[in-house]
C-alpha cells in the first residue's frame, strides 16, 4: 500500500461550476506535495455518522501558497447522493478529513498526440494531466521531464452545455477543446466517440488516449481504440468506501496473462488500467 496521509482539514472554497458540479478547495500540504495526475483522494465530513463513509474524488488540480509551495487541493464534485448533498452545503471553515493521495495514477504516455477523453464528470483528472504534459504545471515530487506532446486534445461529452464544467480552465492549458452533447445545446451534436474518431483520423505521430466517464462510454471507447491500434488507459469509478485496499467495495473484472479475469481493487491497483486489461463484458 502506497504511503498516504491522513488529514483533518477546513474547507477553503466551494464553489458552483456547472449545473450540479462544484469544486472544493482544501488546505493538505502533505497530500498537495505528493499527488500525481489520476491519482485520488479520499473524502468524509468531519464528525458525521450520515453519512458515515467518505467518497472517492479525482485531483483536479494542486494550488501553491504564495512562496510556490503546494498547499491546497482542489477536486471536483457532481451533487449525487447524500455526501456531495451535503459537502454541496458546506461553507468555507466547515471541517473534512482526507486521505491520500491514493491510487496509481495515469501512466503519461510520450506522444506526439494525447487524446484525453472524457464523459460526464470524467474531465476532472485531465485538468493536471494537461497542465503537467504541457509544462505549465509540475506534480508531485520528481521532476517531470518528458517531451511535450506536439497536440493534446480533450474531447469532452456531456448531456447539455449546462453540464459542462471547467472549460475556461481547460482552454488556459493550451490545449484543443472538442465538445459535445447529447441534446446539441453545444459543441457536436452527438457521442464523444465521433469526436475520439476524428482527433485519431488526424494521424498526428502515434496518438494515445486517456478516458474517464461513464462505464458504457469507456467501454466504447476501448473498443474504438482497440480497432484503431491506439494504446488506451482508463481510470474506472467504481464506488469505493476505504480507499485503502481494505474493504473490496471497488472491485473490477480485470483480464489475466492466461486470458481468464479475476477481481482488482480499482483503489489500489488502479483506478487507472490499460483499457485492453478490463473484462468489460463482466463489468
Ligand atoms: Fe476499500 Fe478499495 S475501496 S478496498
Amino acid at each position: 500500500m502506497s504511503q498516504f496521509q491522513f488529514q483533518a482539514t477546513a474547507i477553503v472554497e466551494n464553489v458552483q461550476m456547472a449545473a450540479r458540479i462544484y469544486r472544493v478547495r482544501f488546505e493538505a500540504p502533505e497530500i498537495a506535495a505528493k499527488i500525481l495526475p489520476g491519482q485520488f483522494v479520499m473524502v468524509r465530513i468531519a464528525n458525521a455518522f450520515d453519512p458515515l463513509l467518505g467518497r472517492a474524488f479525482a485531483l483536479y488540480d494542486v494550488i501553491a501558497d504564495e512562496e510556490g509551495n503546494p498547499k491546497y487541493v482542489d477536486v471536483v464534485y457532481q451533487v449525487h447522493g447524500k455526501l456531495t448533498t451535503r459537502l454541496q452545503q458546506m461553507e468555507p471553515g466547515q471541517q473534512l478529513e482526507v486521505w491520500g493521495p491514493l491510487g496509481n495514477g495515469f501512466t503519461i504516455p510520450e506522444t506526439e498526440h494525447l487524446i484525453l477523453v472524457a464523459g460526464g464528470i470524467g474531465q476532472t483528472p485531465f485538468l493536471a494531466v494537461a497542465k503537467q504534459v504541457l509544462g505549465k504545471q509540475s506534480y508531485g515530487e520528481g521532476e517531470f521531464t518528458q517531451k511535450p506532446p506536439q497536440k493534446v486534445t480533450l474531447c469532452y461529452g456531456a448531456r447539455s452545455a449546462v453540464d459542462l464544467a471547467g472549460l475556461k480552465d481547460f482552454e488556459a492549458t493550451g490545449l484543443e477543446l472538442k465538445i459535445c452533447t447529447d441534446d446539441g445545446s453545444t459543441g457536436h451534436h452527438g457521442l464523444v466517440t465521433d469526436l475520439l474518431d476524428q482527433a485519431i483520423a488526424e494521424r498526428i505521430g502515434s496518438p494515445q488516449v486517456l478516458c474517464c466517464g461513464p462505464e458504457k462510454m469507456m467501454e466504447a471507447v476501448s473498443k474504438l481504440t482497440a480497432e484503431r491500434d491506439v494504446p488506451c488507459q482508463v481510470s474506472l469509478e467504481t464506488p469505493m468506501a476505504c480507499g485503502i485496499g481494505i474493504c473490496f467495495t471497488c472491485v473490477a473484472p480485470v483480464l489475466q496473462e492466461d486470458g481468464s479475469w479475476d477481481y482488482k481493487r480499482t483503489c489500489v491497483e488502479g483506478p487507472i488500467f490499460d483499457a485492453c486489461q478490463i473484462a468489460w463484458e463482466h463489468a
